[in-house]
């Protein structure tokens, strides 16, 4: 059920978008065609009821007794309980997706997309649905006998999660008119708007919207807020994307880690390992008044000391900050400071 209504879902966003000029203006190309449409399908019909059958398999071979042993309790308890385990955990995978160079790679070709749409959100390896706790955990609670809060949680869930990647963002005109924004205050805190998630998909921190290292909540906002990972913006990046993409063929980027880049210089090539770009000298640079910078703190940029988006994958972040004045600075290019991005000398008891 909920992947028709999952369907007329898409269709209506879809609709909105070619209504509003999607074929025209799109430079999707068959790649992104296939990790898009191609991913929505392979997930609803092949992998969803697969891990679904396997659930179903397993309970009713050593877990019998359990079968629907939730029915007959309250709605509104089971519906609470499932979606806020769900949103909870998918904060969790997806966060972990960022942070963990296998995961990232997994989830890699979702921030390939330099358009935002409606189909954006089914654009992730074929195993990271696989591993994702969240389909797992819709198994289980449909084999429990919670069936129903499932489908109507799943439908919810994609109304704001599709919608939070449309290109149509339904809460621009609530930073339109000033005297809605006490009205976008309250909803950005509970739900994911557009604004907020389009910023974990901008390119890069330096455009004063864009965070790709936060905002990683899916139909609630509570997680990021208690998490500190939230950035409330009421503005929408300009540059979508990864910084010095590769762009390696969409095979890859479906079928990793089965299959591989042939550059030896991608990180989805066979035995990658990031760059270790540090030194233990300073790096002299000339920075200008005003100017903002971001500062590699993972020490893998190969751009040092500024960030090149290398630290993807790993739970480090790039340092934004703005030069007091021009002129000649010493940056930190063992990583080791504890005055970043400034070098404080502490290369010299690491030599
Ligand atoms: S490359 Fe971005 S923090 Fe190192």
């Amino acid at each position: 059920m909920d992947v028709f209504v999952i369907i007329g879902i898409l269709i209506f966003y879809g609709c909105l978008e070619i209504g509003n000029g999607y074929f025209e203006s799109t430079n999707r190309n068959f790649g992104d065609w296939m990790q898009e449409a191609g991913g929505f399908f392979a997930l609803s019909l092949l992998i969803k009821p697969l891990l679904v059958f396997t659930v179903y398999t397993l309970g009713t071979t050593f877990f019998a007794d359990y079968q629907y042993i939730l029915s007959g309790q309250n709605f509104w308890l089971l519906f609470i309980t499932y979606i806020l385990i769900d949103d909870l955990m998918q904060y969790w995978y997806h966060r972990s997706a960022h942070e963990y160079e296998f995961l990232w790679k997994l989830h890699r070709s979702h921030h390939q997309a330099e358009e935002m749409g409606f189909f954006i959100s089914y654009r992730n390896a074929g195993l990271y649905y696989i591993l994702m706790p969240n389909i797992w955990w819709v198994a289980l609670f449909t084999f429990l006998g919670g069936a129903l809060p499932v489908a109507i949680g799943l439908i919810l869930k994609q109304i704001i999660i599709i919608g939070s990647h449309s290109t149509l963002s339904w809460d621009k005109v609530f930073y339109k008119y000033k005297f809605l924004t006490p009205v976008i205050n309250v909803l950005e805190r509970i739900f994911i708007t557009p604004a907020f998630h389009h910023a974990h998909h901008g390119k890069t921190k330096l455009d004063g919207i864009s965070d790709p290292n936060g905002n990683f909540g899916n139909m609630f906002s509570i997680w990021d807020q208690i998490f500190g990972t939230a950035q409330f913006n009421h503005a929408f990046p300009t540059d979508y994307g990864l910084e010095n993409d590769p762009k390696e063929n969409w095979t890859v980027s479906y079928f990793y880690p089965f299959v591989k880049a042939k550059d030896p210089e991608n990180e989805m090539s066979k035995n990658y390992k990031k760059p270790d770009t540090r030194t233990f000298e300073p790096a002299e640079v000339t920075l200008e008044k005003g100017k903002q910078y971001l500062y590699c703190a993972c020490g893998n940029s190969k751009n040092q000391p500024f960030c090149d988006s290398s630290h993807h994958g790993t739970k480090f972040k790039p340092v934004l900050f703005e030069a007091k004045r021009t002129g000649k600075v010493r940056l930190c290019n063992c990583k080791a400071t504890k005055t970043g991005p400034f070098c404080d000398d502490s290369h010299i008891e690491l030599r």
